[in-house]
């Protein structure tokens, strides 16, 4: 192996697996752990997709359908695209690598928002890119400086739209004029994890619609967030035929699951459930949000399953002590946010409980 790639990998902070809840609670001697750090969703599939899921588990003898043959027939008619503009992913997470691995050499200059999520950087260093960061303006894409970074090495932009961890969105027009400013030959990566939150904002933008204006355009989704399949590992990327057909190539063969595809396609066809799901979810985020202002900490107004809050102080022992109290929440100090915590919206009962500790902690 080359002295130098060895170096670089190593200069790559591992990702920090958080601890299984059983071992958080037997190491506190706690009866009852909440997580709400991790974006996912409290509740689990909807009764359809685990009847699914307990069908395909009787063929998991086979090796997947490295097609995905269901699920891509089903996006594809419900988003209106064709089928070969599709790419499924062991989650989205692979999206976002398959991107890199594509279209990025070593020494290639990637962009990114700071802060953002953290695996377009973890993986555009692992191929040798030059990660050029663009901090946030007040917790937004700041898009002028994003496109003025722009240089005759960039290869790819990330977006993650809405943000992670700021949870803040680009709006339909503020992204179009985005798009009017960057070379064709720069791929714009749209990362739309947490779409199904952001887009009952009514000038959330309609992204999809503007790939064949746009193929440079990248537009990736996830079954993990709203529709609670994120053990299972599966996201989606749309693009232009010409895109997909290159990511499709460096893919591996089989890297979506039985279980995932079967699941996906049974969550796909239950929308009244998830539309359900997303509409409660906003309430609860409303409902957190406030709660938190009353007891005077800051809110970052946000439009995914979780909230940014600005303790004004540091976030680690706050963070600290709610674990001891049983409520995990996301310390931001590794991103560089050290008086931020990141809490997932969870079910009512658990919302009330962080709220309740959390004034608890802050008296202290
Ligand atoms: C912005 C963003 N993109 C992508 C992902 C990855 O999701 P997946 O579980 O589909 O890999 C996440 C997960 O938290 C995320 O926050």
């Amino acid at each position: 192996m080359k002295k130098q790639a060895v170096q670089r990998l190593l200069s790559l902070a591992p990702y920090q697996p958080g601890r299984p809840i059983d071992e958080v609670k037997r190491e506190l001697g706690l009866r009852s752990v909440i997580k709400l750090a991790s974006n996912e969703s409290p509740f689990g599939p909807s009764p359809r997709v685990l009847k699914a899921i307990e069908k395909a588990a009787l063929d998991v003898n086979r090796y997947p359908d490295g097609g995905c043959f269901y699920l891509r027939q089903e996006v594809s008619k419900q988003l209106s695209v064709k089928a070969g503009q599709l790419v499924f992913g062991n989650g989205s997470d692979e999206l976002i690598i398959l991107a890199l691995r594509s279209f990025v050499n070593p020494g290639d200059e990637i962009l990114v928002s700071d802060p953002s999520f953290m695996v377009y950087s973890i993986g555009g260093k692992a191929v040798g890119a030059k990660v050029r960061v663009v901090p946030m303006k007040d917790f937004h894409h700041d898009l002028k400086a994003l496109a003025a970074a722009v240089t005759e090495n960039t290869k790819i932009i990330f977006l993650d739209n809405p943000g992670n961890p700021a949870g803040t969105y680009i709006t339909d027009q503020a992204l179009r004029d985005f798009l009017t400013k960057i070379p064709s030959r720069v791929v714009v990566f749209l990362d739309e994890a947490y779409y199904e939150y952001a887009c009952l904002q009514k000038d959330y933008p309609c992204s999809l619609s503007w790939i064949s204006q746009y193929p440079n355009v990248i537009v990736a989704r996830t079954f993990s967030k709203i529709y609670a399949l994120a053990g299972l590992r599966v996201g989606y990327a749309i693009a232009s035929e010409e895109v997909a057909d290159i990511l499709n190539r460096v893919r591996e063969p089989f890297n979506v699951n039985s279980l995932a595809q079967a699941a996906a396609v049974a969550a796909l066809k239950d929308q009244a459930y998830y539309r359900k799901r997303a509409k409660d979810f906003k309430e609860q985020r409303q409902w957190l949000a406030d709660e938190c202002v009353k007891l005077g900490v800051r809110i970052i107004p946000g439009v995914t399953n979780f909230v940014l809050i600005d303790l004004q102080g540091a976030a680690s022992p706050v963070a600290q002590e709610l674990l001891k109290k049983g409520v995990i929440v996301r310390d931001m100090t590794a991103w560089g946010l050290k008086n931020f915590i990141r809490v997932t919206i969870g079910t009512d009962a658990e919302n009330q409980r962080f709220v309740k500790t959390f004034k608890t902690v802050l008296k202290k």
